[in-house]
C-alpha cells in the first residue's frame, strides 16, 4: 500500500510523539474504585479491574494544563484515549476526582468545583469502576446496572467495545471529536460520525459541521477508504464491525493481536492507529481539497482561483514577502480551520498555525518562497500549484473562457508572427555567416596561407545586418553617394554612435566576385596600419556584397593631385609626407604585417586622405597573400590598373613585392609631377610619365619634372632625391628595383649615395618618338634654371 512511504503520517508521527506524549506522570497506589465521598489526587491512579487501563490526572508538558484521563496502563506515555475535561483543562496539579453527594462525578480543585463529568446520579450504592476495556462505568452496585459510561461520551479515540454511531431509542448519538491541536485536547474541527447516505451507512468526517471525508458505504466488512488496516504482512488486523438494527446503527473495531488498539480522529482530520506503529488509516494526503474524490475526499465547488492539483505541502523556510501576511489568534481555530481559510481566499499562498497549534497565520502575495535547506526554519503549508486546470467550472466561466480564447488566439497569432519573422531574420543572418565562414575558410585559396601559424581563423569580423547599412546610409540615398569606385558605388554612411563610414556596395555584376570580396575581409583582420584604410566590418544581403570601411573626408589622393585647383592646397611639405605615408603603408604590407600582402593595385585613387590629409591605402580587392617564404608568384588573371602595373605582371602575370614598388615608383612621379601617368598629351609628346621622366632625368634637367603649382617653395635637393627613388623603383627589372624598406632609408638617409637608375620599363618602343623630340626638350630645359639647381643640388 502507498502508506508505508507516505511523509504525511510520518510528519503525524512527529507530530505526536514530540508534543502530546511528553506526559508528566507521577508514581501512584493502586486504586481499583471510587465512592461517594472517595478522592482521587494528583499522585493516584484508579486501575482497571485486569490492570489494563489507568486513570488519573496528567499534564501536557508544552502546555502546564491539566487533564484527566485514561490510558493503556502499558502505554504510559501513549495517546490518551479518554479525556474527562478536554474543554476545561485545570491550572495546576490540585484538581481532584471525587463524587460528590449528589452522585456527581466532578473534578475539584481547592474545594471548588471545575467541572461536572456526569450529571447526579442520585442512588443508594454508587460506585465507579474502570473497567478492563478501558470504559469508566458509574454503576448501581445493588442492582448491578450502569447509569453512565465514559464509552458514551468518547473524545477523540475509539477503543475496542466502544461505539460509533447511534441508537434513536435512547437519543445516543456517538461520534468523536478531534483535539484542538497536538497538544490541546480541546474541541477541534473535526468530527467523526456513522451515518446513512444513500441508504448506505458511512463513516464520515466532517469539517465545522460540512462533510469532509466519507469512508464509502460499508461493504463486506470494509469500509473502502478506511484503508491500509492491514499490517506489513498484508493481513487484515482490525475486525470491523457494524450492527445496524431498526432503531440505530453502531460501528466497533477489534484488532486482538495489537498491543494497544486504537482509531485516533486526529486534529487535521485523519484518522489513525493510536498505538506503537500508528498508521494512516485514513486520508494519505494531509487535507481534503474539494477536487478530489478518491481516498473518500468529498468533492465540493473549488474556490475559482484553485484548479484541480493545487495543494500545500510542509516546507522549511519563509515566503519572501514575509510581512504579507495576517494573523488571526483564535485560541478556538485549528489547523484545519486554517487550511479552509487560505484554500478559500484566492490571495493566500501559504499558512501555519500560531505557537500552540491555534489561531492562523495566512501569507498573501506572490507565493515566492525560500525553502531552508537545513529545515530548521519553522514549516509553513505552501500552496503549491498544479499545472493541469480544473474542468469543473461554473456555467458563466464558459462565457469568460470563450471570449479568453479568443485573445490567446490573436496574441498566440501575434506572436507566431513574431517568432516566425525572427526566425527567418535569425536563418538569414545564419546564411550569412555560413557564406562569410564558407569565405573564410581557404579553398579557393589553396596557393595562400589564410590561417596564422597558431591556426586561428579569421576573426574580428563585423557583421551588419542589412537593415542597419540601409538606415546608415539612408536608404543609399544620391546624397549619400560618394563615387563610383571600379567595383561599385561607395556611399557615405553614419551609425547611430554618429561614426561616418564608407560603405561600397560591389555591384552584383561587378568583377569583384567572391575572391575579391574574400580578400578584404581576410585583410580586415590581418592588416591594420596607420596608412592603411580600416575595413569596419562586411554585410551580406542576397548576392549583394557590402564592405564599411572607415570614412575618409578628403577623399583620394587623384582627387587633388590632379586638378589644377585643389592641388594648390598640397606643398611640398604635405606631398612628401603623403610619400612617405604611402611608403610606410606599403612596407607594413610587405614586410612587417602578419601575413606577406602584395596589394597589387596602388596607384592616386586608391590612396585616400583623412581629415589632416594623411595618406591611407585602400582598396584590398585585388591583393594578394603570401606565404612568408614566398616571394613571387604567377597568375592567368592579370589585374591592376594600366599605367601602374610592372612590365612583367601586365605581360607575363608575374607579380612579387616589386610590382608594387613599381606602382610606387609611379605614384612618387605622379606626386611631384602633378600629373597622371597616362595623360601628357599637354606636352604634345607620345610619352607617358615614366618614358618624359627618364628623358627628363638624362637630360640632366629632372627638376623640370616638378609640378608648376609647388612654386619655388620647395627643398629641390629632396625633390630631386625622389624623383631619382621613384626612377629607381620603375626600372625594368624587378631585381634592380629596391625593396620598400631600401626606398624608406634611400628617402630618409639624405647621405646615402643612391644607384644610377636603369632604364625604365615601357621606355623601349618610345626611341623614335625620343630622338624626335629631343631637340625642343633640350631646348625648354636651358630656358629653365634646372641645370643650375641640379649644379647646386651636387
Ligand atoms: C493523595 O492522597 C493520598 C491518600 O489520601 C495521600 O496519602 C497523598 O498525600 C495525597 N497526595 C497529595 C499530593 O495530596
Ligand atoms: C489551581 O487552578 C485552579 C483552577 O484550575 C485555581 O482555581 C486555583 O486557584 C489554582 N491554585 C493555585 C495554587 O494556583
Ligand atoms: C450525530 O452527530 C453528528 C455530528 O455531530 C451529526 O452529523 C449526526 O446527524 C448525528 N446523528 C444523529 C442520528 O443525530
Ligand atoms: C488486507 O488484506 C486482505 C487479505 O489479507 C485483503 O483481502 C484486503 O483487501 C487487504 N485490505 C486492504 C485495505 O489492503
Ligand atoms: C438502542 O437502545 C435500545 C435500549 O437500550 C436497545 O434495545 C437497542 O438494541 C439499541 N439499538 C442499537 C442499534 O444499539
Ligand atoms: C474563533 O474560531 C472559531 C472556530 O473557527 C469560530 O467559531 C469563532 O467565531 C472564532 N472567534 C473569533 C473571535 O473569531
Ligand atoms: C495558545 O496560544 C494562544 C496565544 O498564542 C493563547 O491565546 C491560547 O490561550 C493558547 N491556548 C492554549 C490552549 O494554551
Amino acid at each position: 500500500m502507498k502508506s508505508s512511504a507516505n511523509p504525511i503520517f510520518i510528519l503525524i508521527l512527529t507530530l505526536f510523539f514530540s508534543h502530546t506524549y511528553l506526559i508528566n506522570l507521577p508514581s501512584v497506589a493502586a486504586i481499583t474504585s471510587m465512592k461517594p465521598g472517595d478522592e482521587l489526587n494528583h499522585s493516584q491512579v484508579l486501575d482497571s479491574e485486569g490492570g489494563k487501563f489507568k486513570l488519573g490526572f496528567f499534564s501536557i508538558s508544552q502546555t502546564n494544563n491539566y487533564y484527566l484521563g485514561i490510558w493503556y496502563a502499558g502505554d504510559p506515555q501513549g495517546k490518551k484515549l479518554w479525556i474527562a475535561n478536554p474543554n476545561t483543562p485545570l491550572l495546576n496539579n490540585s484538581g481532584l476526582l471525587t463524587i460528590d453527594t449528589t452522585g456527581t462525578l466532578k473534578i475539584t480543585s481547592e474545594g471548588k468545583t471545575v467541572v461536572n463529568i456526569t450529571p447526579p446520579l442520585l442512588t443508594g450504592s454508587l460506585i465507579a469502576r474502570l473497567q478492563d476495556s478501558g470504559n469508566l462505568v458509574l454503576q448501581d452496585e445493588t442492582r448491578n446496572r450502569n447509569l453512565w459510561q465514559s464509552f458514551d461520551h468518547p473524545t477523540d479515540t475509539l477503543l475496542p467495545g466502544m461505539k460509533i454511531g447511534y441508537n434513536l431509542t435512547t437519543k445516543q448519538n456517538w461520534t468523536l471529536t478531534s483535539w484542538l491541536s497536538s497538544s490541546i485536547p480541546a474541541s477541534g474541527a473535526f468530527t467523526l460520525s456513522l451515518e446513512s447516505i444513500e441508504d448506505a451507512f458511512q463513516l464520515l468526517i466532517r469539517r465545522r459541521g460540512e462533510v469532509y471525508w466519507t469512508s464509502g458505504a460499508w461493504n463486506n466488512g470494509i469500509f473502502p477508504f478506511l484503508t491500509a488496516l492491514n499490517d506489513s504482512s498484508n493481513r487484515y488486523q482490525y475486525n470491523l464491525n457494524l450492527v445496524s438494527e431498526k432503531d440505530g446503527v453502531y460501528f466497533q473495531f477489534d484488532a486482538p493481536d495489537r498491543s494497544f488498539p486504537s482509531l485516533v480522529l486526529n486534529f487535521n482530520g485523519a484518522i489513525f492507529g493510536g498505538d506503537e506503529d500508528s498508521r494512516v488509516y485514513a486520508l494519505y494526503n494531509e487535507f481534503c481539497y474539494g477536487y478530489e474524490s478518491q481516498d473518500g475526499c468529498v468533492s465540493n465547488q473549488l474556490p475559482e482561483c484553485r484548479k484541480d492539483g493545487d495543494k500545500f505541502e510542509q516546507k522549511s523556510g519563509d515566503f519572501i514577502d514575509r510581512s504579507n501576511s495576517n494573523i488571526y489568534d483564535n485560541a478556538s481555530t485549528s489547523l484545519g480551520d486554517c487550511m479552509k481559510r487560505c484554500w478559500e481566499h484566492c490571495s493566500c499562498v501559504g499558512f501555519t498555525t500560531t505557537t500552540n497549534g491555534t489561531g492562523c497565520i495566512i501569507w498573501n502575495g506572490n507565493g515566492e518562497f525560500q525553502v531552508d535547506e537545513s529545515g530548521d526554519t519553522v514549516k509553513k503549508y505552501v500552496l503549491v500549484s498544479s499545472k493541469s486546470s480544473n474542468g469543473k467550472q461554473k456555467n458563466w466561466i464558459w462565457i469568460v473562457i470563450v471570449v479568453a480564447i479568443v485573445l490567446p488566439m490573436l496574441i498566440s497569432g501575434f506572436i507566431c508572427y513574431i517568432i516566425v519573422r525572427r526566425r527567418k531574420l535569425r536563418a538569414e543572418k545564419r546564411r550569412e555567416e555560413e557564406y562569410i565562414r564558407e569565405l573564410t575558410a581557404s579553398d579557393s585559396f589553396n596557393d595562400t596561407n589564410l590561417k596564422e601559424k597558431d591556426g586561428r581563423e579569421v576573426q574580428d569580423l563585423k557583421i551588419f545586418s542589412f537593415r542597419f547599412v540601409l538606415a546608415a546610409t539612408n536608404n543609399f540615398s544620391s546624397e549619400n553617394k560618394l563615387g563610383e569606385g571600379g567595383f561599385g558605388p561607395v556611399y557615405k554612411g553614419k551609425f547611430p554612435d554618429g561614426r561616418e563610414v564608407a560603405v561600397k556596395r560591389l555591384s552584383r555584376t561587378s568583377g569583384q566576385g567572391l575572391v575579391e570580396f574574400k580578400n578584404e575581409l581576410i585583410l580586415i583582420a590581418k592588416v591594420q596600419h596607420t596608412n592603411l584604410v580600416r575595413v569596419l566590418g562586411c554585410c551580406i544581403h542576397e548576392d549583394e556584397k557590402m564592405l564599411i570601411y572607415e570614412y575618409m573626408p578628403n577623399k583620394s589622393l587623384d582627387f587633388f593631385l590632379f586638378d589644377p585647383e585643389r592641388k594648390k592646397l598640397l606643398d611640398w611639405q604635405k606631398r612628401y609626407e603623403i610619400i612617405e605615408g604611402i611608403a610606410q603603408g606599403l612596407l607594413y604590407l610587405h614586410k612587417y604585417s602578419r601575413m606577406r600582402v602584395i596589394h597589387r593595385d596602388l596607384k592616386a585613387s586608391n590612396v585616400l586622405l583623412d581629415e589632416n590629409m594623411n595618406p591611407k591605402i585602400a582598396d584590398f580587392g585585388m591583393a594578394r597573400i603570401f606565404k612568408q617564404n614566398e616571394t613571387e608568384a604567377v597568375t592567368a588573371r592579370v589585374v591592376g590598373t594600366y599605367g601602374y602595373m610592372a612590365p612583367e605582371f601586365a605581360m607575363e602575370g608575374a607579380f612579387s613585392i616589386k610590382s608594387d614598388v613599381f606602382s610606387f615608383g609611379i605614384l612618387m612621379l605622379e606626386i611631384v609631377s602633378g600629373r597622371r601617368t597616362t595623360s601628357l598629351q599637354q606636352f604634345d609628346r607620345p610619352l607617358n610619365l615614366i618614358g618624359y621622366a627618364w628623358e627628363l632625368w638624362k637630360e640632366g634637367c629632372a627638376l623640370e619634372l616638378k609640378d608648376p603649382a609647388l612654386g619655388d617653395l620647395c627643398d629641390t635637393k629632396l625633390l630631386l632625391r625622389v624623383i631619382h627613388v621613384g626612377l629607381l623603383c620603375v626600372q625594368e627589372g624587378a631585381t634592380d628595383r629596391p625593396t620598400m624598406s631600401d626606398v624608406i632609408s634611400m628617402l630618409g638617409n639624405e647621405s646615402m649615395p643612391l644607384p644610377t637608375p636603369k632604364q625604365p620599363a615601357f621606355f623601349t618602343g618610345r626611341n623614335e618618338a625620343e630622338s624626335n623630340s629631343s631637340g625642343i626638350k633640350a631646348e625648354q630645359c636651358s630656358v629653365n634654371d634646372c641645370s643650375i639647381t641640379v649644379i647646386e643640388a651636387r
